[in-house]
């Protein structure tokens, strides 16, 4: 089986739009593999700053790109929870942190750094298929996705949700703050030269602000099935 027959979902957005949530229902119940490609550039940015590396110095982040070797794991069988590991680590918690999605923001609008996870995101593509979550999934990783997805949602719900998360966690955060991080990293991410946040021209929008992670995911279904209907057709 080629790569390319290979089925993708693509799901793009930005954050706290619910991508990660509805990409790994729909992986879990399809069947397919999951990549979240976001937990990637955050792995990246946690071991720049282990390793006290600047989010300019290109050359020293672009070799660290190139030998970064991110394992998901299945937390437990069956709990659609995944641990992302690095060197040995658990990363999945520190990954999350603020200064981790600060420091992947802009660490992802380096040209060279994209290019450097190009081919490991795509080894992703396993049969019998891929849902993967990003910001360029559909436009520039997998541009020949079977089904691209673009997620929105307002700035001021998707700050709410992830107080909420945090909340939950335990740990004090101020909306306000959360909203300016929220703004600053969707401003950083869309107006890059490489690979910026934009929807494919091809992709659905899913407008989330209202809506609920089971009604997102009947929708995506209902897509993908009248997707296949079509393609059986014109074979
Ligand atoms: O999806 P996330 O919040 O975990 O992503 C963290 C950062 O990584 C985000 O600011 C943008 C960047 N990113 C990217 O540029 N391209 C991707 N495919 C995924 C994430």
């Amino acid at each position: 089986m080629s790569s390319e027959s290979i089925p993708v979902i693509a799901i793009d957005g930005p954050s706290g739009t619910g991508k990660g949530s509805l990409g790994v229902r729909l992986a879990r119940t399809l069947g397919w593999h999951f990549l979240d490609s976001g937990a990637l550039y955050r792995t990246l940015g946690w071991l720049a700053m282990q390793e006290a590396v600047v989010f300019d110095d290109v050359v020293r982040l672009a070799h660290l790109a190139a030998r970064l070797v991110v394992e998901f794991r299945d937390a437990a069988p069956g709990s659609g929870e995944m641990r992302v590991m690095c060197r040995g680590e658990d990363v999945t918690r520190s990954i999350r942190s603020e200064a981790c999605a600060h420091a992947a923001s802009q660490i992802a609008a380096l040209p060279a750094i994209r290019a450097a996870l190009l081919a490991q995101q795509r080894s992703f593509r396993q049969p019998p298929g891929l849902v993967a979550d990003g910001r360029d999934m559909g436009t520039a990783v997998f541009a020949d996705a079977t089904l691209k997805i673009y997620l929105s949602a307002s700035p001021e719900e998707r700050a709410e949700r992830r107080y909420k998360q945090l909340k939950d966690q335990g740990v004090n955060v101020n909306l306000r703050d959360l909203l300016d991080g929220i703004l600053e990293r969707d401003a950083r991410d869309s107006a890059r030269g490489a690979s910026p946040l934009r929807a494919a021209p091809d992709a659905v929008i899913i407008d989330t602000t209202r809506l609920d992670l089971g009604a997102v995911f009947e929708r995506v279904i209902y897509l993908l099935d009248a997707r296949e209907r079509r393609a059986g057709k014109n074979q």
